[in-house]
């Protein structure tokens, strides 16, 4: 049954939508039918589709309360909108339906599985919610939510765990049949922790054990977490809020936390030997994961940060957008980004040049454009090194998106100050990158309004939103010094119907 709540949702969405012009909205990179989006949801293969479901608050570009927005898609990049999935329409979750995830049941059902918020006031008076896990069923556009709802609530929580900030299940099925959920969860000692659960039929659920634990080294609570296998190893993401940095490796606030290691489902569980961010730029938050039907793990994330989401265009009709799909894997211990490789359908013809020197600012002949996928690689020229290398994106005269390598620090730097937006927040980001004797290879993704960056073979990816007007095209390459560069450039091409 449509809840009165999700058919004014359905119909506001229908009704405005179209009126944002295509031309308006990034060419590739999702963004919300109409108003606001946050953390991608329930990012699942279903019936053979790849399902997307995104936090959505249609009446404005600002959060508020939670709906679950719906897109499909075939191949990961063209998606088809559909109707809001779900409201916040139930006492259970009145004051919003915050993240979750999806699976494909056996009788050809899906089942979502979200948090539900609850308002409430402590003793003084404050708000305080308190956050249960629900579960609707559905045949792909509609859903049904269970009457037994919520179905997971503070009673299933390890001792110490707070009711309060209990969220984000990410569930999947396995070949047992069984279904699993990872869940965030803030501890006794203020931080957070990732707790698995499991269910024989997705409707009765039983907590399994604490997979890991903040201990406030990486932030403190530890939202929307991800779970899974990847080349030998198990790979647990996170999304730690109030971090702080560590060296270049992590920034303050929001930021992402991957952890590497073993797990022994049957022995010590999850054993982490390595931690690192996922993304290294500026706006990136709340990534989630799916297996593809051959094999590949593919990442999708919030394109945005809470600090930096205040920062939009004047009067904009959406906000938010996701990052390309990336397909994930682990090389020497650390995990490794590319965009998913169905972007290449979309390329148009190449423009290469190869073994070109720079010194000083070059353009070069048929290297310009908004929407548009290159990879730059540069080496030094003989013994005789150089001090850094910077290709200029979104350029005219008064904008430029800058992506500078240094050598002799080992760093890449991201710089979006001269890049349209309208507040003064961080447009700056330095990480470090693996020594290659002065190599580096850098692509770009570039959509009307973001740049992702893939360094060295995805070793590190940095992902910053944009503002700057369409019109600002031209590219440029300067190195302070000489190298020899080569660079292959497509445009990516995107009939405005598919
Ligand atoms: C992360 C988050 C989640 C929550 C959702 C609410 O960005 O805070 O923990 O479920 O956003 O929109």
């Amino acid at each position: 049954m449509t809840s009165e709540a999700l058919q004014k949702a359905r119909d506001f969405e229908a009704q405005y939508g179209p009126h944002i012009p295509d031309n308006q909205r990034p060419a590739f990179h999702l963004t919300p039918t109409i108003g606001w989006m946050n953390d991608p949801n329930g990012f699942s293969l279903y019936k053979g589709e790849y399902h997307l479901f995104y936090q959505y608050h249609p009446y404005s570009n600002e959060w508020g309360p939670m709906h679950w927005g719906h897109v499909k898609s075939r191949d990961l990049i063209r998606w088809e909108r559909l109707p809001a999935a779900l409201a916040p329409d139930c006492g259970y979750d009145a004051a919003g339906c915050f993240s979750g995830g999806a699976a494909e049941m056996p009788d050809g059902r899906q089942l979502l599985m979200y948090t539900g918020v609850k308002r409430g006031h402590d003793a003084d008076g404050f708000i305080r919610d308190i956050q249960t896990q629900c579960i609707a069923i559905g045949d792909g556009v509609n859903y049904d939510k269970c009457e037994k709802n919520p179905v997971l609530t503070g009673e299933d929580l390890p001792e110490g765990g707070s009711a309060v900030d209990f969220r984000d299940p990410k569930i999947w099925r396995e070949a047992d049949g069984a279904y699993y959920a990872v869940i965030g969860n803030r501890t006794a000692d203020g931080s957070g922790a990732i707790l698995l659960y499991r269910s024989a039929d997705g409707r009765k659920w039983e907590f399994v054990r604490t997979l890991d634990a903040c201990h406030n080294q990486y932030g403190k609570m530890w939202e929307c977490p991800d779970f899974f296998p990847l080349d030998g190893k198990q790979v647990l993401i996170t999304s730690p809020q109030d971090m702080q940095p560590v060296g270049l490796e992590f920034h303050a606030g929001n930021g992402t936390l991957c952890l590497i290691g073993d797990y022994d489902p049957d022995g010590a569980g999850f054993v982490r030997q390595n931690a690192q961010a996922i993304d290294y730029g500026l706006d990136f938050y709340a990534p989630q994961t799916l297996l593809t039907p051959d094999g590949r793990r593919v990442m999708v994330a919030w394109m945005q940060n809470w600090a930096t989401a205040g920062a939009k265009p004047y009067h904009c009709r959406w906000f938010g957008q996701y990052t390309v799909p990336r397909e994930l894997s682990v090389r020497d211990g650390r995990l490794v980004q590319n965009p998913v490789r169905e972007l290449e359908h979309y390329r148009g013809q190449c423009v290469a040049h190869h073994n070109i020197p720079v010194s000083g600012e070059i353009n070069l002949p048929g290297v310009q454009g908004r929407v548009l996928d290159m990879t730059v690689t540069v080496r030094p020229i003989g013994k005789e090194s150089y001090r850094w290398f910077r290709i200029r994106v979104a350029k005219d005269g008064e904008h430029e998106t800058i992506i500078r390598y240094r050598p002799d620090q080992g760093t890449v730097k991201i710089d979006r100050t001269r890049s349209g937006l309208p507040h003064d927040i961080v447009h700056t980001r330095s990480f470090l990158v693996r020594p290659r004797g002065g190599e580096i290879k850098l692509r770009l993704i570039l959509d009307r309004y973001s740049v992702e960056v893939f360094v060295n073979d995805g070793e590190q990816a940095a992902s910053a939103v944009i503002y700057t007007r369409q019109e600002a095209g031209a590219i440029s390459f300067e190195a302070g010094g000489a190298v020899l560069m080569d660079v292959e450039k497509y445009d990516l091409i995107f009939p405005e119907e598919a």
